[in-house]
């Protein structure tokens, strides 16, 4: 009995004491996760996606790049992952059905570390379906999803959530949470109807880590508190929580997670380029990325060039990268032709 219990838990993610990559739509694709991981962080999640459009995808295993893409029936790629994030790369998904929720994380969870449900995203394309912060006023709907999660894999199910108008109503949904056996609760201290211009809650978070004792993630804290490495021990400190998750800090400059101190964005942009180019990132992706770590420079005349570019290529070229770009290509061609040679024989 014992065996069997610790072949279940050994290698399963912990969340204590780690500094994470929030989930970020458009952002938190695979070179922006890999680049967060050099830098520092120790768990990485992927932009939230939506179960439906993950349901229809197929895994591919993608020999060229060595990477598992999940493709979707119009050939894009919805998620794709490699080895030099297995173990620390979490599968972010938006639902509001149990059953399509465990269809999905059956599919990714050979592939990922652990599956996390957004349960706090206001917008009204994830409300809408009852998704994202609906979930916060159904409760039993949370516990569903959860539940049925937690039993049907064997990996580590968390769930990200917002505060809720009181701390009395906050802490009684996450000891709700908490039963479910999920594997930690990431908490942006701020209620649904607030903006990232309002002050984050640390009370609301503090109370919250207080009353659990499941591994609770402070997040909410850039930009009011978090600007550089040091700042993240303090909103650590002043949540009283285990773990803590940058969202916009990560995404204006990953190095963000270097304990050395923050590296320039310049330095970062072709650190993240390199990583765009060798797995085949989308250009409009790449572009995204690189214009929000351009921040005000993105009016630029500079800005303006790499938005006009439209493919990797022309994005290398604006940041003077075409070298880089001719090298990786020229590899990955070669790989691909000696894959097809021997496929031929
Ligand atoms: C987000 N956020 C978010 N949250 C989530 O659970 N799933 C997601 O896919 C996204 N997408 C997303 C995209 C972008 C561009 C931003 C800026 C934010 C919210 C995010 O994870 C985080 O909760 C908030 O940004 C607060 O944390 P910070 O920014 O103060 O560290």
């Amino acid at each position: 009995m014992m065996k069997v219990m610790m072949a279940n838990t050994v290698g399963r993610l912990c969340f204590r004491q780690k500094n994470i990559l929030a989930p970020m739509v458009r952002v938190g694709t695979l070179p922006m996760r890999l680049l967060a991981l050099d830098y520092g962080a120790d768990i990485v999640y992927c932009e939230e996606l939506i179960d439906i459009k993950m349901a229809q995808c197929e895994r591919v295993e993608n020999d060229v790049l060595q990477t598992i893409d999940f493709v979707a029936p119009d050939e894009r790629v919805m998620f794709r992952t490699c080895s030099k994030e297995s173990g620390r790369v979490v599968f972010q998904m938006g639902t509001a059905d149990p059953e399509r929720a465990l269809a999905v994380a059956k599919l990714v969870e050979n592939d990922v570390a652990a599956v996390d449900v957004n349960m706090g995203c206001p917008k009204e394309y994830s409300t809408k379906g009852g998704m994202g912060s609906a979930l916060l006023s159904d409760p039993e709907k949370i516990e569903a999803i959860l539940t049925t999660l937690v039993k049907g894999i064997s990996k580590p199910v968390t769930c990200k959530i917002r505060i809720l108008s009181t701390i009395e109503d906050t802490v009684n949904l996450v000891k709700r949470i908490e039963k479910t056996g999920v594997a930690a609760i990431a908490v942006h201290g701020r209620m649904k109807d607030e903006r990232p211009r309002h002050p984050v809650h640390c009370d609301y978070i503090q109370a919250v880590a207080q009353s659990v004792s499941v591994p609770v993630i402070a997040n909410g804290g850039s930009s009011d508190i978090v600007k550089e490495f040091e700042d993240i021990e303090t909103f650590r400190e002043s949540t009283g929580a285990s773990s803590v998750m940058l969202a916009r800090a990560a995404m204006w400059n990953p190095s963000v997670f270097r304990q050395q101190g923050a590296l320039s964005v310049d330095q970062v942009m072709q650190e993240y380029i390199t990583y765009a180019v060798r797995y085949d990132n989308n250009p409009f992706n790449t572009k995204y990325c690189l214009c929000q770590m351009l921040r005000d420079r993105v009016e630029s005349p500079f800005g303006k060039r790499l938005h006009a570019a439209q493919t990797n290529q022309e994005i290398c070229e604006v940041f003077g990268m075409t070298e880089l770009f001719n090298k990786t290509t020229a590899e990955l061609e070669s790989r691909r032709a000696s894959l097809q040679a021997s496929e031929d024989l």
